[in-house]
């Protein structure tokens, strides 16, 4: 346990002997079987917990390959654009390594623990007055003039990394599933899973790969509309992406598996948040609610489902986005310490008038 992409899958990874086997314990994310919603949708349904990773979110899996690159190389700054995450996780295994991180975000965009982590991880961070399609282009540019790593998914070695997800997923399954269903936002991650269920394909325990479901957001579904979306607008800050840099990557893998990209509304993204939390016990942050929500409206809408296998990805842990879970979430009842008062307010909520109902 807890030995690192970097080492456990060094045979599928561009690794040499002196790049640096750095890890902050990214991988080895639970797969956890869903009790709710697979009595709605009839499908065996299991959630890849990639909130585990150390610093929240599933980016840590691909920038711990990219940081060790760069650190290989000989870099000594890393940069990149975020909705947030990305920016958290470079920041994070920046710092691990010593190198100067700088990330540009959106600003005022982006979810308030992602900010604070690439903060206190000590990034430079610089706030866009625009889109993240614009923070993007600007990171290149940047890269371009000067010896800065984009660490974007650009970043070949991101992909490489990302990838190591369907592996696990494979291994704890004891083959690829049937379904595979997962947010989308500049398309790393879709891209790097078919290439892990690819690559996988055909070795011991893999007999199959599984349909891609890919899921943007509805006010922000470029590849579902087939044109870029100039002000993408969503409450999953996470995947408000107007202009996905690995567009073709996402469009490859659902052709190519069987599956498809699709767009699921802010209700039911935020549906399918609250259910995670209240039925399953998973808080997630809203973008990661898009895997579900897609996999639940899919079923609605009469994809049958019955006796699959299907794995919903969990991208991010929703402490990420203390304001979305308070804007979702009832106040806390405010009562001074006296056992009658808090007694019949507990009582109350529960509409009856003694224990016993309990
Ligand atoms: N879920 C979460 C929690 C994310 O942070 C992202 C992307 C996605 C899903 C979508 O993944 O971009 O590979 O299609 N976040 C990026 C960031 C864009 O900057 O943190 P994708």
């Amino acid at each position: 346990m807890g030995r690192g992409v970097l080492t456990q899958y060094a045979e599928f990874l561009p690794l040499t002997p002196v790049t640096p086997r750095i890890t902050l314990g990214e991988g080895e994310t639970p797969l956890v079987r869903s009790r709710q919603i697979e009595r709605e949708t009839g499908g065996e349904v299991y959630f890849k917990m990639e909130g585990c990773n150390p610093t929240g979110s599933f980016k840590d899996r691909g920038m711990v390959v990219a940081v060790a690159k760069a650190v290989e190389a000989g870099s000594q700054a890393i940069i990149c654009a975020s909705t947030g995450n990305t920016s958290a996780s470079a920041a994070a295994f920046g710092a691990r390594c010593g190198l100067r991180v700088i990330v540009l975000v959106p600003q005022g965009r982006i979810a308030l623990g992602k900010l604070a982590q690439a903060l206190v991880c000590g990034a430079q961070v610089i706030a866009i007055e625009g889109s993240f399609d614009q923070s993007l282009e600007v990171a290149r540019g940047l890269s371009d003039r000067h010896p800065f790593t984009l660490v974007n998914s650009l970043n070949p070695y991101r992909l490489e990394g990302q990838k190591t997800a369907a592996f696990e997923v494979i291994e704890a399954l004891g083959d690829a599933p049937d379904y595979l269903f997962i947010p989308v936002g500049n398309a790393g991650n879709i891209t790097a899973y078919w290439r892990g269920f690819q690559e996988f394909h055909g070795r011991e325990k893999s007999s199959r790969t599984p349909r891609m479901m890919g899921f943007q957001a509805e006010g922000s579904a470029p590849i579902v509309r087939g044109e870029p979306v100039a002000d993408p607008h969503t409450v999953a800050s996470a995947i408000r992406i107007g202009n996905p840099a690995l567009w073709q990557g996402a469009v490859a893998a659902g052709n190519e598996s069987g599956g498809g990209v699709g767009a699921v509304s802010d209700d039911e993204i935020l549906e399918a948040y609250r259910l995670l939390a209240s039925a399953e016990g998973i808080f997630c942050e809203p973008a990661s609610a898009a895997s579900v929500a897609g996999l639940l409206k899919s079923t609605r809408q009469g994809l049958s489902v019955a006796g699959k296998q299907i794995v919903c990805v969990i991208t991010g842990t929703g402490l990420k986005d203390p304001d979305t879970a308070m804007s979702q979430a009832p106040e806390p009842t405010v009562i001074p310490p006296d056992l009658e008062q808090i007694e019949k307010a507990i009582i109350g909520t529960l509409g009856g008038s003694s224990w016993t109902r309990l």
